[in-house]
C-alpha cells in the first residue's frame, strides 16, 4: 500500500500558535511526522524555517524521506526514525547548534495510513494478523501476544482502562474460553469474540462493539499513554524563550494527561503559561471534511520570552 495522504487535523490552528511573525529563523520539532502534513505546512510558513521530525513507524519514515526529497525540502528538514520518548536524547546527540525549539508539535495516535494498511492489524474492517505495533521493527509484544498471554483480569483491566469498555469482563472471559481450544491470531477472531460478548440487543449499535477493545489494545501495545506522560515534562527545557508546545489528542484519556501535565508544569515553572484555557476543537467544516477530526483537541503552552 502506498502511503495514504493524510488530512492534517487542526492545521491552521496549529500554525496560528506556532508561527510567530517576528521570528525570522524559526526551528520547529514535529514529533509525529506521519504523512508530513504539519511539517510541510511549517516549512511553507517561512522560507527559512527548519524542522526536526520524528516518527517511530518505519513506513512513515521511509515515505517521509521520499516526499521530503520530492517536495524539495531536504535542506530544511530531517526526520528521525524513533519513538518520541527518545527525542530529547537524540536531539542533543545531533549537535545542531541550537539550544531548543520555537515550536514543538505532537499530533498523537495512529494515522489513517495505519487503519488503511489492513496487514498491520489495527482495523477489524478486514482480516489480518493481530499486530498493532506502530514500530514494526521493535521487539515489543504484538496484540496477538497480549491477547494470548495475559490473564483474564489483566485483559479486562486493559479493555476497561484504555477503552472504557463496559463489557470488559465478559469479553476477557470469552477470550480465555476461546484460548483453551486455539491461539487467537486474527483481527476477525477478536472482533467475533467481542461481538458475541455483547448482549444481543446491543450488538448492532454504533460504534461497532469491537471499536473500544481495538482502541484499548492499540494504546496498550504502543504504551501510548505512558510515553506521552513521560515525555511532556522533558520537552519544557527544549523550548526557546517565546517557544510553544502544541499537542493534539484524539480521546479523553490522552487529553486528560495533556491537560494535567500542562497544569502541573505551569504551576511548577513561573515562565510557563497555558495559552488554551479550553482546548481548541475543529470547526464544523473541518469535521465535515474529515470525520476523524471530530474528537481532536489542541492544547498549547508557552515559555515566556
Ligand atoms: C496522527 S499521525 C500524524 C499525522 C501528521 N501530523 C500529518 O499531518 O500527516 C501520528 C503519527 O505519529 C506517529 N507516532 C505516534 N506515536 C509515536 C511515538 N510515541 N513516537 C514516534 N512516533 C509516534 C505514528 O506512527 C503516526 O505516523
Amino acid at each position: 500500500l502506498s502511503y495514504t495522504s493524510h488530512y492534517s487535523v487542526l492545521k491552521d490552528e496549529c500554525l496560528e500558535f506556532l508561527v510567530q511573525e517576528d521570528n525570522k529563523n524559526p526551528y520547529y520539532a514535529d514529533l509525529t511526522f506521519g504523512g508530513g502534513g504539519h511539517s510541510f505546512a511549517l516549512l511553507e510558513s517561512n522560507q527559512s524555517a527548519r524542522v526536526l521530525s520524528v516518527d517511530q513507524d518505519p513506513e512513515a519514515y521511509s515515505n517521509g524521506i521520499q516526499i521530503i526529497k520530492k517536495n524539495g525540502f531536504s535542506d530544511r528538514i530531517q526526520i528521525l526514525p524513533t519513538n518520541f520518548i527518545n527525542f530529547p536524547i537524540e536531539f542533543r546527540k545531533l549537535n545542531l547548534g541550537i539550544e531548543g525549539f520555537d515550536g514543538i508539535l505532537m499530533d498523537l495516535g495512529v494515522s489513517s495510513h495505519h487503519f488503511d494498511s489492513i496487514e498491520r492489524g489495527f482495523s477489524f474492517r478486514a482480516n489480518a494478523r493481530l499486530d498493532m505495533r506502530m514500530n514494526t521493527n521493535s521487539s515489543d509484544d504484538t496484540a496477538e501476544d497480549i491477547i494470548n498471554d495475559l490473564d483474564e483480569k489483566e485483559l479486562a483491566d486493559i479493555f476497561y482502562q484504555y477503552g472504557e469498555e463496559r463489557y470488559s469482563r465478559r469479553i476477557a472471559a470469552r477470550i480465555i474460553e476461546e484460548r483453551k481450544s486455539k491461539r487467537i491470531t486474527q483481527t476477525s477472531e477478536l472482533e467475533n469474540i467481542v461481538f458475541h460478548s455483547y448482549p444481543k440487543p446491543k450488538r448492532h449499535g454504533r460504534p461497532h462493539p469491537a471499536t473500544r477493545v481495538f482502541q484499548a489494545l492499540r494504546i496498550y501495545v504502543n504504551k501510548e499513554l505512558l510515553v506521552l506522560e513521560e515525555v511532556i515534562p522533558q520537552l519544557i527545557p527544549l523550548l526557546n524563550p517565546g517557544g510553544r508546545l502544541a499537542i493534539i489528542t484524539f480521546h479523553s484519556l490522552e487529553d486528560r494527561i495533556v491537560k494535567h501535565s500542562f497544569k502541573n508544569i505551569a504551576g511548577e515553572y513561573n515562565n510557563i503559561r497555558i495559552l488554551t484555557k479550553k482546548p481548541i476543537i475543529p470547526t464544523e467544516e473541518e469535521i465535515h471534511h474529515n470525520f476523524r477530526s471530530r474528537s481532536a483537541k489542541l492544547r498549547v503552552i508557552e515559555k515566556k520570552a
